[in-house]
């Protein structure tokens, strides 16, 4: 497993099975090559996001809209955001090495070495966030289906929530096979999200892969993870 991580970082399936740890260590190894490794490999994802962000929140109020980076990284789609204007911009990632190549960059304000996955980040206030992006952040390993909670709860009413998937995970991705699609529809029959649009790319990565990003207005953020996990 030691000398495994660098290709469970572009293998998916490698990391079927890992603690949330040990993945967090796959990206560490990765971090310092990561960019360069999918920005060879046209990786979209984060650039579909920032478009949708970009979107909703007109360019004379961006540089006053509080976003959290879920799954941040080394800061692809937060440097894709300040391109459109966004500057208050916090990144959420267990990764140490992932983090360290991210501050170097300084597109984030706050950096929180920190898992989602449902518990309550409790450093991070109900409603702080008009917006919350996660890019390449649903597959094996990553997000688990819980963290979709933990994200309606830091984004006030009003506010967006973007994300991208890619239409294999639901299926090839255990943790999300049957359940993270009804999770989202769950979610907004109970009232605490409204999903704007979803929007079909057919290119997230290796010019290939195709998927959406999906765009939620929290509704509501008292959010009550036990009844749903
Ligand atoms: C494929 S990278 C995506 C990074 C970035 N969003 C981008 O677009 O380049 C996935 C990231 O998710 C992080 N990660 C893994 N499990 C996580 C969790 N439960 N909560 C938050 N981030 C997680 C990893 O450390 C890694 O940095």
């Amino acid at each position: 497993m030691e000398n495994s991580g660098n290709f469970a970082f572009d293998d998916f399936g490698k990391r079927d099975g890992m603690t949330p740890g040990k993945v967090a260590d796959v990206f560490t190894n990765a971090a310092g090559t990561y960019d360069e490794v999918w920005a060879s490999r046209n990786y979209r994802d984060h650039i579909y996001i920032a478009e949708g962000m970009a979107d909703y929140f007109q360019a004379d109020v961006r540089d006053s809209v509080r976003i959290l980076d879920a799954a941040a990284g080394t800061g692809m789609l937060a440097e894709q955001l300040w391109a459109r204007g966004f500057s208050q911009i916090d990144g959420l990632d267990p990764s140490t090495g992932m983090m360290t190549e991210a501050m170097k960059k300084g597109v984030y304000t706050d950096y929180y070495l920190e898992f989602m996955d449902g518990h309550t980040i409790k450093q991070l206030v109900t409603d702080s966030y008009n917006g919350l992006v996660a890019a390449a952040a649903f597959n094996t390993g990553l997000l688990p289906c819980a963290a979709l909670l933990e994200m309606a709860r830091l984004v006030k009413p009003g506010g967006l929530i973007c994300f991208g998937v890619p239409d294999a995970r639901f299926t090839d991705v255990k943790e999300y096979n049957n359940r993270l699609e009804p999770l989202m529809q769950r979610i907004e029959q109970d009232g605490l999200w409204k999903l704007l649009d979803k929007k079909h790319y057919d290119d997230f990565y290796d010019d290939a892969n195709p998927g959406n990003v999906f765009r939620y207005i929290v509704c509501a953020s008292d959010v009550n993870v036990k009844q749903y996990v």
